[in-house]
């Protein structure tokens, strides 16, 4: 597999990943746990984040210090990928949120554009592309496309779970695009969903 694919090993994350799965999970534990794990997921995430050094005054003196040196894109693939905002908000006070809406043909999997308000200049520096499921990967190779041709210089792929189709995809497109999930499952099945998977993560997060 390619040294693009991170997959955490946080036992928080296996954790909540595992009731996460659970068919007994209704929406607003689902919801919940998916802003936990995105929380979680993007520390990791930003571990290459550029900073610069600041000074603060602490209340015995000065100190030396660090500030993100980097404006942070969230790029929630609708509709899924709005529950992973939240937590990284909360994380991330300062990040901006650039929605682009993608739905999966469910006859051709092929992904269909409905939503896209990109302003005609890049104005972050560092795109997180979110969406919980990497499948077939055509979703999210279509949001870089659509991120590249903005001007977006550095992207990462940030999702909850990845199918080794969707990697490969995605890796093969964009090789450029570090990719971190939370498990790398077995397969597709022949509807295009991950297995075991966790389900239609849309459905599971809207109660659709
Ligand atoms: C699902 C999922 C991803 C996409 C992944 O969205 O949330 O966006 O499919 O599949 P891919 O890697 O094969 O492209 P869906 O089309 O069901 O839309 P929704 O999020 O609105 O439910």
């Amino acid at each position: 597999m390619t040294d693009l694919l991170h997959v955490s090993s946080h036992p928080l994350v296996k954790h909540k990943l595992t009731m996460l799965r659970d068919i007994n999970t209704d929406h607003r534990r689902f919801r919940e746990l998916v802003r936990e794990l995105a929380l979680l997921l993007c520390y990791e995430a930003t571990q290459d984040l550029h900073l610069r050094p600041t000074t603060v005054n602490t209340p015995m003196g000065q100190a030396q210090g660090s500030e993100a040196d980097e404006v942070i894109g969230l790029v929630p693939v609708l509709r899924a990928g709005l529950g992973l905002v939240d937590g990284i908000q909360e994380l991330l006070p300062s990040v901006q949120v650039w929605h682009i809406g993608l739905y999966r043909d469910e006859q051709t999997l092929r992904p269909v554009q409905y939503y896209n308000k990109l302003p005609d200049e890049p104005t972050v520096q560092v795109c997180l592309v979110l969406d919980p499921m990497l499948a077939t990967g055509g979703s999210s190779v279509a949001t870089v496309d659509i991120l590249k041709r903005w001007g977006a210089r550095r992207i990462k792929f940030l999702g909850i779970l990845a199918a080794p189709e969707g990697v490969a995809a995605l890796s093969a497109a964009h090789p450029d695009v570090p990719i971190h999930v939370g498990e790398l499952d077995e397969r597709l099945n022949d509807i295009g969903f991950i297995v075991p998977g966790l389900g239609d993560a849309g459905d599971r997060m809207f109660g659709t």
